[in-house]
């Protein structure tokens, strides 16, 4: 089948085209130079992310960022960071994103109109991953500047001038952080706080300190996978329901339905195009032999549509129970964000549903897809709604 999975257009609805290809062959070989392996019906892509004696994290990458670690080093990285994402964590830092989703909102809501994206889906998430951290708000700005270039790393798949460019502007910012990190260290070693960079620098694995490269990888690491997800997460959600009205009316008439409502919107529009994987050995999937080192991607958003896994499998439920949608991973990777990114989901759509009357989009124009291949979701969202009957 001759498909290019990375156009505009298949980012943008890639789904008819998922189910047609599982319909014939669930495995397919896209030549060099990408020279990759798609899987994309539900079982194999569950097996791919979850056997790692056959599949390896491993794959073309930052080498001090333990999603691309397998074990032992993934599992003691790992288990330092879950520290910090203990349920009790999560919920202290509640208050705090309330506060942020308010702000944002109140600088557009008089003029009843804005780009989600630009002015609330990209900030929200960039600066709950920047207070977590423990960077001070006078910093945020550099911040951000670092994860725009982190995040533009990902284009670097796509090659061309401006992967090089992305390659080279995060080497640069690499170094510029690293610079940063040793400064605030040296400040936290004399001044102890309540955040992330000091539990770590406290914590010991198999009594030794982490080094500052480790904790360096930790937080890009964050930065990729904390927010462009949940922005992607927070901008589906209001295409899924501003499209199906029916389901948006269900949500406002009962709102105890938020919960499974984000879930369905994981499942349908996943944040996530894909996982990448490398099996250790030749390994046979869906009849086809994948040799040893090859780049295999669990098609994750595929998947998700599979109606051999899923009832009406292309329809948008916020009421579907069960709903085993793989968007967070499956194994020893599952995303160590999930109840972050839900909570902060939680509070932006009760804020936006709750806020802004009249909720609608600015424009019937196909969204573009934002720039990453690996991600699915716009690169603008223009909405609009009545100022006049918005709560302050
Ligand atoms: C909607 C939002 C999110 C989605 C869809 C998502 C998705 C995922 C997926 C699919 C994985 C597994 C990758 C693999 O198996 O190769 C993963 C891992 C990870 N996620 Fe998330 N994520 C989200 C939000 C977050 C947030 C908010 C954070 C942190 C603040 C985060 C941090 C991580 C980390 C550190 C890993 C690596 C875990 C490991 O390798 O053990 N994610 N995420």
């Amino acid at each position: 089948m001759n498909i290019n999975i990375f156009s505009d257009e298949m980012r943008r609805n890639p789904f008819p085209v998922y189910e047609q290809i599982r319909g014939s062959s669930p495995v397919l070989h896209i030549p060099p130079p990408f020279d990759a392996w798609p899987v994309f019906d539900y079982e194999t892509v569950k097996r791919v992310m979850g056997d790692h004696d056959a599949f390896s994290s491993a794959v073309p990458a930052p080498r001090n960022w333990f999603l691309f670690m397998d074990p032992p080093n993934h599992t003691k990285l790992r288990a330092l960071i879950s520290r910090a994402f203990t349920p009790g964590s999560i919920a202290g830092l509640e208050p705090g994103i309330r506060k942020l989703s308010c702000q944002l909102l109140n600088q557009r809501i008089e003029s009843g109109k804005m780009d989600l994206v630009a002015d609330y889906s990209v900030p929200l998430p960039m600066m709950v991953i920047a207070g977590m951290i423990g960077i001070p708000t006078a910093d945020w700005p550099r911040f951000n500047h670092w994860s725009n270039v982190v995040l533009k790393l990902s284009y670097s798949r796509s090659g061309g001038p401006e992967a090089a460019q992305a390659l080279a502007d995060f080497s640069a910012v690499t170094m510029e952080m690293n610079d940063y990190l040793t400064d605030m260290l040296s400040l936290w070693c004399s001044e102890p706080k309540d955040d992330l960079l000091t539990r770590l620098m406290q914590a010991e694995v198999d009594g030794q300190r982490l080094t500052q490269e480790e904790i360096l990888g930790f937080f890009q690491l964050l930065i990729l996978g904390g927010q462009e997800t949940t922005t992607n997460l927070i901008n589906n959600a209001i295409l899924c329901l501003l499209e199906n009205p029916g389901q948006l009316q269900k949500l406002k008439s009962t709102p105890s339905l938020l919960p499974s409502a984000i879930e369905e919107v994981l499942r349908f529009r996943s944040p996530f195009l894909w996982m990448m994987r490398t099996p250790r050995r030749d390994v046979e999937l869906g009849g086809q032999t994948i040799p040893a080192g090859k780049l295999v991607l669990a098609m994750v958003a595929s998947a998700n549509r599979d109606s051999r896994q899923f009832a009406n499998a292309d329809q948008f439920d916020i009421t579907r129970q069960p709903n085993p949608h793989l968007s967070f991973g499956h194994g020893i990777h599952f995303c160590i964000g999930a109840a972050l990114a839900r909570m902060e989901a939680r509070i932006a759509l009760s804020d936006l549903l709750g806020r802004l009357e009249g909720l609608r989009l600015a424009t019937n124009e196909p969204w573009t897809p934002r720039k990453a291949l690996h991600v699915h979701g716009p690169a603008n969202l223009p909405i609009q709604f009545d100022p006049a009957g918005c709560m302050k």
